[in-house]
């Protein structure tokens, strides 16, 4: 039975460089995005990677999409395909927010992209998880709550420590399936969400994502973990 890796925001960033990785490493990938058709890079590794690449589409903000993502999986990894892989990537930073102007947009769609997607497609996908499965949340040190000391990115900050809980919430949800969930911080990266200052290339941080996944033990689930295995603080 072929166990599949399913990745959101695939098309660039940390989420192509989780689908090449994956690939490279022998995985059958799904890798779902918005726009598919555009995802030159993806659609380069499905040439590539023949049978062992599926593109599919991905809003992870629409409950439609997201319905419609799980109705075609049987056409994407066939009826008896499963996922063994669920990295949750896709996810949204609005900078420039400033105390006095907040906006209810900017936050609405921050939790939605950051939290409610992820959380969501996580229990869609659920009937597709392998026991045993491992669900990765893309989170950061900014929701960290625990850590912070200045005001800054507060949509962001709050989606991502929102997000950490709807770990906690689907570990509990999960765990009689032997599924580890976590929230995983990247570290800072090079992409167009962490800019050309960060420390790390995407390549760098992916390859120690993609270890600290394989190597997840049941105890782990529902932890708040870096690429090290360092246990964040909330
Ligand atoms: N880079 C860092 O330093 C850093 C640090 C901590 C955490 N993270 C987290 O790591 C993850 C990946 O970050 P990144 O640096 O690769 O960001 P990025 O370069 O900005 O890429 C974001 C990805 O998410 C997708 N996306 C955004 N909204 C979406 C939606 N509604 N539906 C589906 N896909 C959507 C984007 O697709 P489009 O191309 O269609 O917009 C894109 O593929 C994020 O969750 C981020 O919060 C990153």
């Amino acid at each position: 039975m072929p166990q599949w890796t399913l990745v959101t925001g695939a098309n660039r960033g940390l989420g192509l460089e989780f689908v090449r990785q994956s690939l490279a490493s022998g995985a059958h990938v799904v890798a779902a995005c918005r726009q598919p058709g555009r995802a030159t890079a993806l659609n380069a590794l499905a040439g590539e990677y023949p049978g062992r690449l599926r593109l599919l589409p991905l809003d992870v903000t629409d409950a439609r999409s997201r319905d419609e993502l799980v109705r075609e999986l049987p056409l994407a990894v066939g009826d008896d395909g499963r996922i063994d892989r669920l990295i949750n990537n896709a996810g949204v930073l609005h900078s420039g927010e400033r105390f006095g102007h907040l906006a209810a947009a900017t936050l609405d769609d921050s939790l939605q992209t950051n939290v409610v997607g992820p959380l969501l497609l996580t229990q869609a996908l659920a009937p597709w998880l392998v026991d045993g499965a491992r669900v990765a949340n893309l989170s950061s040190t900014l929701g960290s709550i625990a850590s912070t000391v200045r005001f800054g990115t507060p949509s962001y900050a709050i989606s991502k420590a929102a997000l950490n809980m709807a770990t906690v919430q689907l570990a509990c949800a999960l765990a009689d399936r032997g599924i580890v969930v976590v929230a995983l911080h990247p570290g800072w990266v090079r992409t167009d969400m962490g800019g050309e200052q960060a420390d790390l290339d995407p390549a760098q941080a992916v390859a120690g994502l993609l270890a600290r996944i394989d190597a997840l033990g049941g105890g782990d689930s529902g932890r708040f973990l870096d690429a090290d295995g360092r246990v964040l603080p909330w």
